[in-house]
């Protein structure tokens, strides 16, 4: 997992919980110098460690950490790399275009990033049906990133992750319905 993304749930723990905090996180989870650089690997047990810590400490569960997370992401993501996010006409545009353009461009600034395949499908205006497969399994932190990008565009938006990988199924399959006309 790239270190852009450790440093998203950096912010996030110092946000809300402050600078002790993450530094106690950090001693408990990774190894005693480390600092992250957005654009450099580390382990993905050391992010499952450091989510699993806050979930603990905030008695959530891992899901809705994740998802929480991913909400928060996306506006990290966004501050980061403004013009990937700029190019888009909205939640819709944005959506459909993750795989295909949003993650083709993390691939070109960003050295072997894992990414996730998603399958973004529009059904009807108001709804798109997502497709998601990772090894990783992150599909809560995918749904909290498409809450981020909902409240970035200021619209309401409803989800059902009708398949899970956590389920036992090879994919996850989430409907995304979506106000519209307001994008
Ligand atoms: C990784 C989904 C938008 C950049 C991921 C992951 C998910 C995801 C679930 C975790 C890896 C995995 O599942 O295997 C989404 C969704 C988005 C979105 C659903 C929109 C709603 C963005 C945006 C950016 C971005 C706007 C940047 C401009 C990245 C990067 C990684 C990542 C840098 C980490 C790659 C790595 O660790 O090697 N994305 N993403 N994503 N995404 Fe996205
Ligand atoms: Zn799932």
């Amino acid at each position: 997992m790239k270190g852009v993304i450790f440093r998203g749930l950096e912010a996030l723990v110092i946000e809300k919980c402050g600078m002790a905090a993450w530094d106690d996180l950090l001693e408990k989870n990774a190894p005693s110098d480390r600092i992250y650089i957005s654009a450099e690997s580390y382990p993905d047990e050391e992010i499952v460690g450091l989510a699993q810590d806050v979930a603990d400490a905030l008695s959530m569960s891992m899901p809705d950490v994740l998802k929480a997370f991913g909400e928060y992401l996306f506006g990290h993501l966004r501050g980061r790399h403004p013009t990937i996010v700029e190019n888009f006409n909205g939640f819709a545009d944005l959506i459909m275009g993750i795989d295909k353009v949003i993650h083709v461009e993390v691939a070109k600034l960003y050295q072997e990033p894992n990414l996730p395949e998603i399958k973004a499908e529009l059904i009807e205006d108001g709804f798109i049906l997502m497709h998601y497969y990772s090894k990783r399994q992150l599909c809560m932190c995918a749904e909290g990133l498409i809450f981020g990008a909902a409240s970035h565009y200021g619209i309401e938006v409803a989800l059902n992750h009708v398949e899970c990988m956590h389920n036992g199924f090879d994919k996850c399959v989430i409907e995304v319905k979506y106000e519209i006309g307001n994008e």
